[in-house]
C-alpha cells in the first residue's frame, strides 16, 4: 500500500530570544554562539504555553494553508520529549482539541529522531492497510527543561512544533528508511525527573537537559555521515542525485563536518538551528516547512530526513516532496 505527505504546517512560540540574552547573565558571546553553533536566534514558550498548545497550532496552520479537513484523520502520533505530562499523552489531547471524533493515539520518545520515526510508523500502518490519514506532529518545548545556568547547552534548544499529514495515496512518495540505537550512550544526553540509573550511571534527576557535548557532536558526525551514505545505498541510489537533505539541525558547524566530509554543498542542506535554534523533533519539519516559503524545496524534489539524538538513536527516510 502506497503513502504520501500531503500537507505540512509549523508553529513557533512569540517570544523571540537572541543571542545577547545570555551575553546578558553568563560567560558567553554572540560570537562564540554564531561560531560554535551557527544559531542567532530561538523562540520560548510562555508560561502557561505547552507542547500540546504548539501541536494544535501546527496542525490548525497545516489545515489552514492546505485546506485539510482533519475529522476524517484514523490516528495521531506525537514525537516528543517534553509532552506536557507523562499521561494522558499529547496526541489524545489533540484529538480532543482538534475534534477528531475517531482516532488511534500515541507519543513517541525518541528525542530528536522523533519526528522521522513517526513517518516511518505512519508509512507502515497505511502499509498494512489499518489506516489511511495519519496526523504526525514533532513537537518539542525546551526552553521548560533547559538549565539556564549551564552554558555549555542553555543557548543551544528553542521551542517549536511541525505537523504533517500522511496519507494513502497510489503514488508512493514514502520510500526506504534506515534507524539504529546505540542505548549505552545513554547518559551523555538525558533528561531524567527520578533516580534511576541510565547505561549503569547514576544521572542527575531534575528534570532538566544534560549533556556531553563532545561525545554527542562526535557520535552524530559519524552517525549522520554513515547514516546518509546508508540510506542511499538502501535506495539504490547516491547522494549527488539527492536534490535536498533535511538532518536533525542540532548544531550548524556539526552538519558542516558531515556535508565537507560528503562532498555535498551546504546549499543542498535545509536546517532550522540558526533561526530557531535545536527544537528537537521539531527541527526537521520547521527547515523543510521553510525551505517550501523560500521557493527551494519544489514538488517531486528527493530529499532525505535523518533524525539523530538522545538514546542515542537515529532515523531516517528517503521522500520525494509532495508539499508546495
Ligand atoms: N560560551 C562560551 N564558552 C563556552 C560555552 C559558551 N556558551 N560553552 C562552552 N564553552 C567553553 C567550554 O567551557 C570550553 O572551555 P575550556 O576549553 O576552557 O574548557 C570551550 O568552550 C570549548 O568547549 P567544547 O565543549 O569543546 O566546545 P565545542 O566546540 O564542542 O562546542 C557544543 C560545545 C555544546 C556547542 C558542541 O559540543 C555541540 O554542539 N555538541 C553537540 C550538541 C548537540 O547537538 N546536542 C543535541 C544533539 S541532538
Amino acid at each position: 500500500m502506497s503513502a504520501t505527505i500531503t500537507s505540512i504546517g509549523i508553529y513557533h512560540p512569540e517570544k523571540e530570544i537572541r543571542n545577547s540574552y545570555f551575553e546578558s547573565y553568563l560567560d558567553t558571546s554572540d560570537q562564540w554562539i554564531k561560531e560554535r553553533t551557527g544559531i542567532e536566534r530561538r523562540f520560548y514558550t510562555a508560561p502557561n504555553e505547552y507542547t500540546s498548545d504548539m501541536c494544535v497550532k501546527a496542525a490548525q496552520n497545516l489545515s489552514k494553508e492546505y485546506n485539510k479537513d482533519l475529522h476524517d484523520v484514523d490516528y495521531i502520533i506525537v514525537a516528543t520529549s517534553t509532552p506536557d505530562q507523562p499521561m494522558p499523552s499529547v496526541a489524545s489531547q489533540i484529538q480532543s482539541r482538534l475534534n477528531i471524533p475517531n482516532a488511534g493515539t500515541i507519543d513517541i520518545s525518541s528525542a530528536c529522531a522523533g519526528f522521522v520515526n513517526g513517518i516511518i510508523l505512519a508509512k507502515g500502518l497505511i502499509a498494512a492497510g489499518t489506516h489511511k490519514k495519519i496526523l504526525v506532529i514533532g513537537a518539542d518545548a525546551l526552553s521548560k527543561v533547559t538549565d539556564f545556568i549551564d552554558r555549555t547547552t542553555c543557548i543551544l534548544f528553542g521551542d517549536g512544533a511541525g505537523a504533517i499529514i500522511v496519507e494513502k495515496s497510489d503514488n508512493n512518495t514514502l520510500f526506504n528508511t534506515i534507524t539504529g540505537t546505540n542505548g549505552d550512550y545513554g547518559k551523555d544526553l538525558y533528561l531524567a525527573y527520578q533516580d534511576a540509573s541510565i547505561s549503569n550511571t547514576k544521572v542527575i534527576a531534575n528534570n532538566k537537559l544534560h549533556q556531553n557535548g563532545r561525545v554527542v557532536y562526535k557520535w552524530a558526525v559519524q552517525t549522520l555521515t554513515n547514516g546518509l551514505q546508508e540510506l542511499a545505498m538502501k535506495n539504490n541510489t547516491k547522494l549527488e542525485d539527492i536534490d535536498y537533505f533535511i538532518p536533525h539541525s542540532a548544531n550548524y558547524r556539526l552538519l558542516e563536518a558531515v556535508f565537507n566530509e560528503l562532498n555535498i554543498p551546504m546549499n543542498k542542506c535545509l536546517d532550522s538551528v540558526r533561526m530557531f535554534g535545536n527544537t528537537s523533533a521539531a527541527s526537521i519539519p520547521l527547515a523543510w516547512y521553510n525551505a517550501i516559503k523560500e521557493g527551494k524545496l519544489k514538488l517531486n524534489d528527493k530529499v532525505m530526513l535523518v533524525g539523530f539524538g538522545g538514546g542515542f538513536t537515529y532515523a531516517g527516510i528517503l521522500i520525494e516532496n509532495n508539499c508546495v
